[in-house]
């Protein structure tokens, strides 16, 4: 499964392409099936869809835990890391993981939960948050992992959506010097739903937790120790296997939808060839298991490799900012992987945190979730890979489920803030506003995907026509993928950002129209735009135009607003300037135009183009005035 070479690679992408399902199908044939597919792939990118390993039956846990209970049951599989330096680590074999699955994986189907089922998990970065996704997993229940960090409402908007009968949850978690009261969020979230069945609350930091009688159920009661065992649901490669909310240009979140074969597939073979993952590595993604990067690269890919995945709870800047580093060094870290947001954040405690660190364990690095400036990029090569440490660069979206641009480490070139390469089976093409594709190097243009990899969304929850107008509509036969990226000579893709109405905010993507509904929520205001602006830490920060009727907003209004975010939304999608306005650059159909705005807050404030088609040009002048630094 694993390309080593640059001609390796080039033979291995050429094949990918002339022959996919020959590809693909080989590289399916390393995993455990209960029963093998009659067609590998069969697609159309009209409707669209895609079925990867049709009639193909699997478990994904079984790939992940049992198949190893064979030849390596005391590897660790999991390590966790507490918040907490003074706390005790905790680690899992193959064996034990596959026992507390299957243990937890008996409880939820005591308590009702069967395949097909939707269960929301709203859990802190503790073991019991992969163990409650492979439970649904094994039983062939669909998870929905909330992260932690949402609202009671957005905790409303995705069960409703996913139509969800149980929640997993734990009493609180904790995040540096904080402890988040989890179970009470969920409570709140549920005095407006009817349709939960039963909350399923974990133990973890032993805070007073109110437990209602029927309906909410304590872990460690409902579990039964005893149990070793319990078997894995038959799955069809293209049953569901979770649902992860995702924002888009529009609205409401919307539901990604993974399968079980192709998802198991791709993230597996990525995970070995992007990182040079070898046997006995220990693998550490920062990433929290409520954004893709951890189903992925925390959970499955790592798992079904047989690597040993460590988990950490808390944020790398407690206790101090040299924690990262820290756990490096305690748990001879081999490989890393994590976001420029977190990079860029270290960076500005200069490298008196990594003094006295060892970090001699590390051979690879990676990043992922946003571009990387070079700053960012040198830094990460030189104080935290000592300059001997590849880095990757790896591109992908909640809708790929896997990476689909990224240097392999060691083995094909990195360029610093270039993703640079297909993995194998993916076709990058760039194509201009009108659709043509761009040929020839270099390149600029929009990113879509020609063909199906594996793990590509299959649809968007109950709502299929959703999938087809945000992916495949814009460009027909195309998967679009909302990024605009630049091609150099060598055919190496950079990516230079969205180019629909989607933030990225510390490599969190947060929808403008989102963070407006929920400004506009507050009853002091009329009317918002919400439109990103550069940020040296968070990549994009969030800049509002208000409309108050009192027109003069103070901050005590700011603040009241920032709160009604934190309700609707969570404190991720807080706006980090607010500028009150007595209009918005609005067309005469009543269109906001975004682009002047965008410029504005940007600084850019003399290439405002063409404003002529404006209701009332004025209200230019007026914003101009009263930017934000
Ligand atoms: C968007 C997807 C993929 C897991 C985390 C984010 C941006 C992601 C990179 C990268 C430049 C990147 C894109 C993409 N993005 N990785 N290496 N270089 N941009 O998943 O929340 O679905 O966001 O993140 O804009 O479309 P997501």
């Amino acid at each position: 499964m694993k390309i080593t070479s640059l001609e390796e690679y080039q033979k291995t992408y050429k094949r990918s392409i002339e022959d996919p399902e020959g590809f693909w199908a080989e590289i399916a044939s390393q995993f455990t099936w209960k029963k093998k597919w009659n067609k590998v792939l069969d697609w159309n990118f009209t409707e669209p869809r895609v079925k990867w390993f049709e009639g193909g039956q699997l478990n994904i846990t079984e790939n992940c835990l049992d198949r190893h209970l064979a030849d390596k049951p005391d590897r660790t599989a999991l390590i966790w890391e507490p918040n907490d330096p003074a706390e005790s680590t905790r680690r899992y074999t193959y064996k034990q993981l596959y026992q507390e699955v299957c243990r937890t994986a008996e409880m939820l189907a005591a308590h009702g939960v069967k395949k097909g089922d939707r269960v929301c998990i709203y859990m802190g970065m503790i073991p019991e948050l992969a163990m409650a996704a492979l439970a649904c997993a094994r039983i062939g229940a669909v998870h929905s992992v909330i992260f932690g960090g949402f609202s009671a409402q957005s905790i409303v908007d995705r069960v409703q959506d996913a139509r969800a009968e149980y929640i997993i949850t734990c009493d609180g978690a904790n995040r540096g010097a904080k402890e988040i009261s989890l179970k009470s969020i969920v409570d709140d979230a549920l005095e407006d739903l009817d349709i939960i069945k039963h909350v399923f609350v974990h133990r973890h930091t032993g805070s007073e937790t109110r437990m209602i009688p029927g309906r909410d159920i304590w872990w460690h009661e409902a579990r039964n120790e005893s149990i070793n065992d319990y078997p894995a649901e038959i799955m069809d490669s293209e049953d569901l296997l979770f649902i992860l909310y995702t924002s888009g240009s529009t609205g409401k979140p919307k539901g990604a939808v993974h399968t079980c074969g192709g998802y198991m597939v791709y993230t597996t073979y990525t995970f070995i060839n992007v990182f040079q993952y070898q046997p006995d590595e220990i693998f550490f993604c920062t990433a929290d298991i409520g954004w893709v990067t951890g189903h992925s690269y925390i959970v499955y890919g790592p798992l079904c490799a047989g690597a040993t995945s460590l988990m950490f709870e808390g944020i790398p800047t407690w206790p101090d900012a040299g924690r990262f580093w820290d756990i490096v060094d305690k748990h001879k870290v081999n490989i890393l992987y994590t976001a420029p947001t977190a990079i860029r954040s270290l960076m500005s405690y200069g490298l008196q945190p990594l003094e006295g660190k060892d970090l001699g364990s590390l051979k690879v690095l990676g990043t992922v979730g946003e571009p990387i400036n070079e700053e960012a990029w040198f830094w990460y090569h030189d104080h935290v890979g000592k300059n001997r440490c590849p880095i990757v660069d790896t591109w992908w979206q909640t809708e790929t489920g896997g990476i689909l641009i990224s240097n392999l480490a060691g083995v094909t070139s990195a360029r610093p803030s270039y993703a640079t390469l297909p993995m194998p089976g993916v076709q990058p093409v760039l194509v201009d506003e009108k659709g043509n594709e761009v040929l020839g190097n270099p390149a600029a243009g929009n990113l879509c995907i020609k063909a199906p990899w594996p793990s590509i969304i299959r649809t968007t929850y109950r709502d299929h026509e959703r999938c087809r107008l945000t992916y495949f509509h814009s460009y027909p036969g195309l998967y679009f993928t909302g990024d605009g990226a630049l091609r150099d000579e060598d055919g190496n893709y950079r990516i230079t950002g969205r180019v629909d109405d989607v933030l990225n905010v510390s490599g969190h993507r947060i929808g403008t129209a989102e963070v407006e509904n929920a400004i506009n929520e507050h009853e002091g205001v009329v009317e918002s735009a919400v439109v990103g602006f550069p940020h040296d830490i968070k990549g994009q920060g969030i800049y509002a135009f208000v409309i108050c009727p009192e027109k003069e907003g103070n901050d005590q209004l700011r603040k009241a607003i920032n709160a009604t975010v934190d309700l609707v939304i969570g404190p991720i999608a807080r706006p980090d300037r607010i500028q009150f306005v007595t209009g918005l650059p609005k067309t005469r159909s009543g269109k906001i135009m975004r682009r002047i705005l965008r410029k504005i807050a940007e600084g850019e404030m003399h290439q405002l183009g063409d404003t002529t088609t404006l209701l009332d040009p004025n209200v230019v002048e007026e914003i101009k005035k009263g930017r934000i630094e």
